[in-house]
């Protein structure tokens, strides 16, 4: 999604700027620019659709040094991706210089009226209607009043940077919904969409609220609302996270971050287990223990891959505690009626933090009283902040688009959730011991299946020009067919349908034809035999059969065509193994298509706008 970068300081501008979207590149984009100022005032604009190597080429004759500038990586919302949709945009005076992240919901009427009053637009993007708005508001030296203004009428969400072309040794920030830090260093101020893209120089950050705005200059930044006045920051010290941001010999980050999962599952239960007394201790949410006892209904939400997770959490929290769980679209729950009493948590789960859907759902929840509690990866982000409380996952920098590792991740810090409630009521601690000693199995086991990755390869062949596929799965392994599935449409541009196994007799079996591909999550649990009549009824109709089963399975060979064994594991784990070989096949079959999957078409890591 679109990533924002600005920069004053004593480096060369153009440099910084050009590692800060380098740094937010992952997130997904389908263009990029850049304004710089040099040491003599003067700006320099460039703007190019595709990627930072081709803005860094197009920007190649800029060899002056430059003080400051403003730069971005555009996911297109309002216009094509083209070079003139890229960002910045310049009001038609060319005063004022901008950049953005959001969406303008009132845009046309305001660019009617801007028309009318002489304004010529150059591009399709609601972007440039606030840039010609500012312009009408901005007396010279007064940029910081000028956005106030401008952002009066701007209906939508946005996270901007703006400069004046007479104010070179300025920068103005505003956020409404999409995120933006500050990084102040000895000798810079900066500011980013990611607190990861900040320059070296950053050794403190604060995060601007929504409604605020910063102004920030030789003297240094200050911040007010949109109504102007004064507002006061929380600073805290920036230790940049270990960025592990190269590939370490892999050569996709995707394919790396599946390597990454022993490691990075340990990272999420190490320190919150007591094995002994088959306990977990969850220290983040210590300012809701009183109330546990209390919840009676709990409520998922997210998106994406984290809203899979949250229906793997669904069967471990009924499983486990028995405490009943909905698992909800964050999309659809911000818009919905829902119904939310003191008996009711809400848990949000986000691997970036600030999906504008989730964070959406997290307000909702709060306005409507409910008790709420994240679950996040990225340390510091919105949703972390704003949920008050909550179990980090400890997954570390995931920057593949497509999702593996915090997957693998939530479902731990809900597994230990789902325990902690479940010692609270129903479960023996003998029980709670048995599950905590199949969990610290989990990083062997899953080493056991990435030693046979190059099974999964030579499954991938099997999809050599095939265009549709089915993933199946029943129970707790149903979230994982729809991962699955997910997976590989993200990556591969297969289309691929996720389905409770049994289900398929109701539409999907008429997609059935000889040699379509079909994957059956197939673990042994309580319904295996009923998997296994549903996979007869595909190879009635020819289809080809994949299937994902336990160790020791051997009878399945009958019935399939090809199969990859996970280690034994308790059922309530058992997603952790299954998922993890249908990563590798996404990822094998990507390659093999000649696709890149670290950087899906169209596809963002964190989606910032509705
Ligand atoms: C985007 C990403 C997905 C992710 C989803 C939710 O669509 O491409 O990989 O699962 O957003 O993101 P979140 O950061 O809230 O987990």
């Amino acid at each position: 999604m679109c990533g924002i970068i600005g920069y004053l300081g004593d480096k060369n501008a153009k440099t910084v700027l050009i590692e800060g979207l380098r740094a937010l590149e992952y997130r997904g984009y389908d263009s990029a620019g850049l304004a710089v100022f040099d040491r003599a005032g003067e700006v320099f604009i460039r703007k190019t659709e595709g990627k930072v190597k081709d803005l860094e080429r197009y920007s190649a004759s800029l060899s002056a040094e430059y003080s400051s500038g403003i730069a971005h990586t555009r996911w297109a919302t309002h216009g094509e991706a083209t070079g003139i949709n890229a960002h910045p945009h310049t009001s038609s005076d060319g005063r004022v210089i901008l950049i953005h992240n959001g969406i303008i919901e009132n845009y046309m009427p305001l660019k009617k009226k801007l028309e009318s009053e002489g304004a010529r637009f150059q591009s399709e993007t609601d972007t440039e209607v606030i840039a010609e708005l500012i312009s009408k508001f901005y007396e010279s030296g007064r940029l910081i009043e000028a956005v106030a203004s401008a952002l009066a009428n701007v209906q939508g969400s946005y996270g901007l940077a703006v400069m004046a072309r007479d104010m070179p040794g300025t920068i103005v920030g505003a956020r409404n919904g999409s995120p933006l830090v500050v990084g102040i260093g000895d000798s810079c101020l900066s500011i980013a969409s990611d607190r990861n893209a900040l320059p070296a120089c950053a050794r403190r950050i604060f995060y601007l609220d929504d409604g605020e705005l910063v102004h920030l200059g030789a003297e240094g930044y200050r911040t007010i609302s949109l109504a102007n006045v004064e507002t006061t920051k929380e600073v805290e010290d920036f230790h940049r996270e270990i960025q592990h941001s190269d590939r370490a010999g892999y050569p996709h980050y995707m394919l790396k971050e599946i390597f990454e999962q022993p490691g990075t599952i340990a990272d999420c239960y190490r320190g919150r287990i007591l094995p002994q007394e088959g306990l977990a201790r969850l220290g983040g949410l210590d300012p809701l223990d009183e109330r546990l006892h209390d919840f009676r209904r709990i409520i998922i939400t997210a998106c994406g891959t984290s809203w899979h997770a949250a229906l793997v959490g669904e069967y471990l929290i009924e499983e486990l505690a028995g405490i009943a769980v909905e698992v909800e679209y964050a999309s659809e729950f911000r818009y919905r009626n829902p119904i939310i009493d003191a008996h009711t948590l809400v848990l949000v789960i986000s691997q970036s933090g600030e999906t504008a859907d989730t964070l959406a759902a997290l307000r909702e929840a709060k306005m409507r009283g409910a008790a709420v509690a994240g679950i996040v990866n990225a340390t510091g982000s919105t949703i972390a902040r704003e949920a008050g409380c909550g179990i980090y996952v400890h997954a570390g920098l995931e920057k593949s688009v497509a999702s593996t590792k915090a997957f693998t991740s939530q479902v731990i810090a809900l597994f230990l959730f789902a325990l902690r409630l479940a010692r609270m009521t129903k479960l023996s601690s003998d029980q709670g011991i048995r599950y905590l000693a199949e969990l610290v199995s989990l990083p062997r086991k899953i080493e056991n299946i990435l030693n046979r990755a190059e099974e999964i390869r030579a499954i991938a062949g099997v999809f050599r020009g095939k265009s549709n596929c089915l993933y199946l799965g029943r129970g707790i392994q149903f979230p994982v067919a729809l991962e699955g599935a997910l997976k590989l449409k993200e990556v591969s541009y297969i289309h691929a349908e996720g389905y409770p196994a049994a289900e398929m007799k109701h539409g999907p079996i008429a997609l059935i034809e000889p040699d379509m591909p079909v994957v059956v999550v197939a673990s042994r649990c309580g319904v295996y035999e009923k998997v296994i009549s549903n996979i007869e009824e595909i190879r009635a109709r020819r289809g080809m059969v994949i299937a994902i089963t336990t160790e020791g399975n051997e009878g399945i060979r009958r019935h399939v065509d090809h199969v990859f064994y996970i280690p034994e594991i308790d059922e309530a784990l058992s997603p952790i193994l299954t998922v993890i070989p249908l990563q590798l096949l996404a990822y094998y079959i990507a390659v093999a298509k000649g696709h890149d999957p670290d950087m899906p078409r169209n596809l963002a890591k964190s989606v910032t706008v509705e």
